[in-house]
């Protein structure tokens, strides 16, 4: 569904992706995982179109995305939760979610605000507040739902659960693999191999803007020399 070939990315005079190459397949949950700084959040934003690649090809569904703006991207099914929460904060929660479905374009699709409130309560119980009001897991999940709401086949999703309490990260795993039950091919950008495990089939690890290692999140898991050497800080 997702193909990365060779894509080199700079912001300004510095390179960050060395040329990263990688793949998601229709149904499957991918973890991107490396520590700070390794370039997960710059490759999620390159496929969206937020930082234009200097090299490489991205397909995406056998369309070229390479050129395309990011709302261009979101309309082909693209979607991205970053990691900074983006709630607009002068709009209710409720307005947040509306907003997100009508950028997505038509709307329709399984996840309506509906289904977000009951995933979670916390947030229609806030509906009317302010985006800025809410706490750090409340924004988390705003942010999620707003990038459910878009009905994407692709779901990007950054840091999931940085952050965020332990008993909030169980509800976020329930979460994550509901939302790939429904149909949305998901891939992570995570630090925390714990939660990934959870949720993930497989995963690849990046390191200085380069795939150093491809595997089933089992097989990277039980690999202590691997998880020391490019993960546990
Ligand atoms: N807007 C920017 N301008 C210049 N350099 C940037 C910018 N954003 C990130 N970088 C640099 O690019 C590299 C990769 O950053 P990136 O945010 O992709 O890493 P990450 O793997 O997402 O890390 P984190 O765990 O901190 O989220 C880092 O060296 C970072 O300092
Ligand atoms: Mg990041």
């Amino acid at each position: 569904m997702l193909e990365l070939d060779e894509v080199t990315a700079a912001y300004g005079k510095s390179q960050v992706l060395q040329g990263i190459s990688l793949h998601v397949d229709e149904g499957e949950v991918v973890a991107l995982l490396g520590r700070n700084g390794a370039g997960k959040t710059t490759t999620l934003r390159t496929v969206m179109g937020l930082l234009p690649p200097s090299g490489g090809r991205i397909r995406f569904a056998g369309d070229d995305l390479v050129g395309r703006p990011p709302d261009a991207v979101a309309r082909l099914g693209v979607g991205f939760v970053p990691d900074d929460r983006r709630i607009f904060a002068p709009l209710t929660v409720e307005e947040n979610l509306v907003l997100a479905q009508r950028v997505a374009g038509d709307g329709s699709g399984p996840w309506t605000l509906a289904r977000v409130y009951e995933l979670f309560p916390a947030l229609s119980e806030q509906r009317g507040q302010g985006g800025a009001t809410l706490s750090g897991g409340q924004q988390k999940m705003l942010a999620l739902g707003r990038g459910l709401v878009a009905n994407p086949r692709l779901l990007l999703l950054d840091e999931a659960v940085e952050g965020l309490a332990p008993i909030v990260v169980q509800r976020f795993v329930d979460v994550v693999r509901e939302v790939a039950t429904s149909g949305i091919t998901l891939l992570l950008a995570d630090q925390n191999l714990r939660f990934a495990r959870q949720v993930a089939q497989r995963g690849y690890i990046i390191d200085k803007g380069r795939i150093e290692h491809e595997d089933d999140i089992e097989a990277i898991w039980r690999d202590e020399r691997l998880v020391r050497r490019y993960l546990t800080v």
